[in-house]
């Protein structure tokens, strides 16, 4: 099964991509934890894309087809993936319907998650992650349960991304509403469009998920807009 997880920054599309990589044992793919391994690696990547990250802005399709493209093909992805971040502009959805029609491969399902802007700033605000192991947490919503001390491996130092601030959010919040939400009416066209609702607790948001991965409940979002 091979699905997208479409929604802005904050609406919980890594938090919830993890829970799936484990429960259906799928690949997560997430081009934003790509791009910042280039950045901390100092690669030719890294070093063009971290400007434009810091600044909110969308990193060239160029770039991000050819990444995902080889991520796609190493041999893990074919027990298929969770595409998170990815695509976020219309070329993206295109290059991504050619490249898994060239590997006879098909999008199950791309699933957006709801949420008012208001509270993703919240979120984006709150949030930082195990230094470790990339465990996510947020101050509000899910502290450690011993205060300072990761859950999954123990460790001790935590760290906020350089891109969660608050100038820069509104500007990746601006990106997300010109350049990905057009990706909306294209699924939708597709009939591939599932919208859950993204404001509703971790655990109620997991289970919406579920349901759609095993062909239960599944809601266009045009009709819950309407
Ligand atoms: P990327 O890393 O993809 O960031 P993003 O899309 O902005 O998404 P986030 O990681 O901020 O949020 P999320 O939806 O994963 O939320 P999370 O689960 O962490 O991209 C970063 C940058 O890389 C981009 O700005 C761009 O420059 C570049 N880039 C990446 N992909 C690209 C592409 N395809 N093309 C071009 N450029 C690209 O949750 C957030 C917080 O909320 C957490 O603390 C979590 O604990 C909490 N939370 C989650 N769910 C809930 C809930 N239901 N209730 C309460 N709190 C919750």
């Amino acid at each position: 099964m091979n699905l997208i997880l479409l929604g802005p920054p904050g609406a919980g599309k890594g938090t919830q991509a993890k829970r799936l990589e484990e429960k259906f044992g799928l690949l997560q793919i997430s081009t934003g934890d790509m791009l910042r391994a280039e950045v901390k690696a100092g690669t030719p990547i890294g070093l063009e894309a971290k400007a434009i990250m810091e600044r909110g802005d969308l990193v060239p399709d160029s770039i991000i087809t050819a990444m995902l493209a080889a991520r796609v093909s190493r041999p893990d992805a074919a027990k298929g993936f969770i595409l998170d971040g990815f695509p976020r502009t219309l070329p993206q959805a295109e290059a991504l319907d050619a490249m898994l029609a060239e590997k006879g491969l098909a999008l199950d399902h791309v699933i957006e998650l709801q949420v008012d802007d208001a509270a993703l700033i919240e979120r984006i605000a709150g949030r930082f992650t195990c230094a470790s192991c990339g465990e996510g947490y947020h101050d509000k919503f899910k502290r450690p349960a011993r205060e300072g001390v990761c859950d999954k491996c123990g460790g001790r130092e935590f760290v906020r991304r350089a891109d969660d601030k608050a100038e820069t959010v509104a500007a990746r919040l601006a990106a997300y509403h010109r350049q990905t939400a057009p990706l909306l009416p294209y699924y939708r066209a597709q009939g591939k469009l599932r919208a859950v609702d993204g404001m509703a607790d971790m655990d109620s948001v997991s289970a919406a998920l579920a349901a759609i991965l095993r062909g239960g409940d599944a809601v266009d979002s045009e009709a819950r807009r309407v």
